[in-house]
């Protein structure tokens, strides 16, 4: 074959049209085929599977390196009437490689087929079940040799999978495993889902094969270095049908049938028909917290939350008072993200947030025994980020019957807060730097400085929303490691930040500071590490010893994951606590009331 091969390639600058070549040789042992762009003729296979635009054919003469699929996808609607599931055929056609967008992985496709012969009818067409002896499941950590070990390597876009076509490995690597299937009709047993459906109804499963990184709800958490690759997205079934709407994290599925593709982006499994829950995980909404505050500073309660956007209008206003005043047991201090203005989406230069607050508060009050106070500082009109209009921000919430601002003397959206001797803040609340160019288009960091009603006890919170991934490829896509977007923002404001709190740090080493909020970026990925490693703060999950798999806050394509996180002085590690409250990633899609779960924190702020 080798031979054949190279006279082929020799030749075809004169020769357009390659004769009888098996489907596992037009695939080849790479992402792109040899063939591409050339005329094949006498391509025989068993039609296995057929779509609204085309149908897929494995070959008859079956090629054992498990490098190179066996099948392909004859795209053409046209050609669809000639034949039946359990065809063999022969046809000619052209190989080609087809990408709706840079950012994405290349299909192998045959296009323009004539000439389809059918040789016999009937025969048997029997998946290939993943996970098997014959198939392996996949590999459960990298997605490719060119990250360098990393998705989140840095830097990004070192290469390209469509430039350096690399030999598949798939023992080895996520897309390199489900580039050797393509087009391959497969089962999958015991499938769970570990996601919830998209718009579209497709959702993440994972088989019953090897799985690192499994959390108790049965989902997969994205841990350093592992970032899921067993996982694969189940697309719009081949018959018509529609995936169900009501999908769960966790969900157990009846077995799936379908083919392996390469589509928007990802390797998907079209299903020949939708999916069947069978059974979801009990109990279906997350415990309350069990971090009660004795409203003593010995043990003081603390949230965080990033509410999605809240305007006084929204629905979901009295679900997030019911979160903070039920699932929360109303925290002492709540740290709460994307706070919008008194008029939400309205973009005419309303930056106030009294309207959104106090509706907030009244809310959790009628829910609860406590009316919070509440404190934060108005940004400058449209600067932020965020959707337009609504200048998200920061804000606490706290209880006034057990903490109350230190010296209160607000700062403005422009000024920027300055560390005291004692230490002590020259704003309070104030915000981090406003100006500085690593928060450009962001939000600026929150400080506060805080005292039980005694006046004994003092701390220091930084409540935190930083930039987005918003500009990042996909984690299946071309670019590799893909481009983890908004990461030099959040390296700047991560120093940033971190060179303040190293200032409260420096006056006093044993003052306590709480750091808490949205982040945007994992706890391996530089941003965060640079965090740790300037401010000196202890990460709170270290400190409580979380299990890696249970620490996750957020749930993105198949991953759990934690974009929020929350950070403590040294000096105040002795039996802090903190618990995930999964009242989001655990609902359905239609039941979310944010794309963030909360998180609770105990902890000790005696002097
Ligand atoms: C499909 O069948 C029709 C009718 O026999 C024939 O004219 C046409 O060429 C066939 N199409 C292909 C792609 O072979
Ligand atoms: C990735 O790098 C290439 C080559 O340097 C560049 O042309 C391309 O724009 C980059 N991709 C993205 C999405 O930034
Ligand atoms: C699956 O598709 C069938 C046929 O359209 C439909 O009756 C059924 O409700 C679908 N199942 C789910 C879970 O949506
Ligand atoms: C804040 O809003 C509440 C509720 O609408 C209102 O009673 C209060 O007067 C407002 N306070 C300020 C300072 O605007
Ligand atoms: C309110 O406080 C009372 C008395 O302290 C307590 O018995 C009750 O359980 C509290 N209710 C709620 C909803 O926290
Ligand atoms: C913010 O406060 C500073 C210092 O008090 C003052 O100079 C500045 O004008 C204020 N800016 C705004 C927007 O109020």
């Amino acid at each position: 074959m080798r031979f054949l091969t190279l006279a082929i390639a020799s030749l075809s600058a004169w020769v357009s049209v390659v004769e009888a070549l098996t489907i596992s040789q037009i695939n080849g042992i790479k992402f792109l085929s040899d063939y591409n762009g050339q005329a094949v003729t006498g391509v025989q296979g068993l039609v296995t599977a057929k779509g609204s635009a085309g149908f897929y054919i494995r070959s008859t003469d079956l090629s054992t390196d498990l490098r190179a699929s066996n099948s392909i996808y004859v795209y053409g609607s046209s050609a669809l009437n000639n034949v039946t599931v359990g065809d063999i055929i022969t046809l000619d056609a052209k190989v080609s490689e087809y990408r709706s967008s840079i950012n994405y992985l290349y299909l192998t496709e045959l296009i323009s087929a004539t000439n389809i012969i059918v040789i016999s009818q009937g025969n048997a067409v029997k998946p290939i079940v993943l996970g098997d002896k014959v198939i392996s499941g996949p590999p459960t950590e990298q997605y490719s040799a060119l990250d360098d070990g990393d998705v989140f390597g840095v830097p990004s876009n070192e290469s390209t999978v469509s430039a350096e076509n690399p030999t598949l490995q798939p023992q080895l690597y996520g897309l390199d495993f489900w580039e050797s299937l393509s087009g391959e009709l497969i089962t999958i047993k015991s499938p769970t889902a570990v996601s919830k459906p998209n718009t579209y109804g497709d959702t993440w499963i994972v088989g019953s094969w090897e799985i690192t990184g499994r959390n108790e709800r049965r989902g997969v958490t994205m841990t350093d270095k592992d970032a899921n690759p067993e996982a694969i997205i189940v697309g719009t079934p081949l018959d018509g049908t529609n995936n169900p709407e009501t999908t769960l994290l966790g969900d157990s599925l009846a077995d799936i049938t379908g083919i392996v593709q390469q589509v928007f982006g990802y390797y998907y499994i079209l299903p020949l028909t939708n999916l069947t829950i069978l059974a979801s995980q009990q109990p279906e909404t997350p415990p309350i917290t069990k971090l009660i505050s004795n409203n003593k500073c010995d043990q003081l309660t603390f949230s965080s939350y990033n509410v999605e956007n809240l305007t006084p209008k929204v629905q979901h206003l009295p679900d997030i008072a019911n979160h903070i005043a039920t699932y929360l047991q109303t925290p002492n201090l709540v740290f709460l993200q994307e706070i919008a203005d008194d008029d939400g989406s309205t973009d005419n230069g309303i930056v106030g947030a009294n309207l959104t607050l106090t509706t907030l508060i009244n809310s959790i009050a009628a829910q609860s025994n406590v009316t919070y106070a509440y404190a934060e500082v108005d940004p400058v009109n449209d600067v932020d980020g965020g959707a337009t209009g609504y200048n998200i921000r920061q804000a606490y919430l706290y209880n006034p019957l057990v903490l109350r601002l230190r010296n209160p003397n607000p700062g403005n959206s422009t000024t920027s807060n300055v560390v005291l001797p004692g230490p002590e803040l020259e704003y309070n609340p104030g915000r981090i730097s406003p100006l500085d160019p690593a928060f450009t288009d962001s939000r600026k960091p929150l400080t506060a400085a805080w005292e039980t009603l005694d006046g004994k006890n003092k701390f220091f919170t930084v409540n935190v929303h930083a930039g987005s991934k918003f500009g990042g490829t996909g984690i299946q896509g071309d670019e590799r490691p893909p481009i983890n977007g908004g990461i030099e923002d959040r390296v700047a404001q991560a120093t940033v930040t971190a060179d303040f709190i190293a200032q409260i740090l420096a006056e006093d080493p044993n003052a306590k500071v709480i750091v808490g909020g949205d982040f945007n970026e994992f706890s391996f990925v530089t941003p965060q590490e640079i965090f740790l490693a300037i401010s000196g703060m202890k990460d709170l999950e270290d400190v409580a010893g979380i299990p890696m798999v249970e620490r996750y806050t957020y749930l993105y394509e198949m991953n759990c994951q934690q974009l929020d996180h929350i950070y403590i002085s040294s000096s105040m590690t002795t039996d802090a606590k903190i618990e995930h409250i999964h009242v989001n990633t655990w609902a359905t899609s239609a039941g979310q009331i944010s794309d963030h779960d909360p998180s609770v924190a105990k902890l000790n702020v005696c002097e």
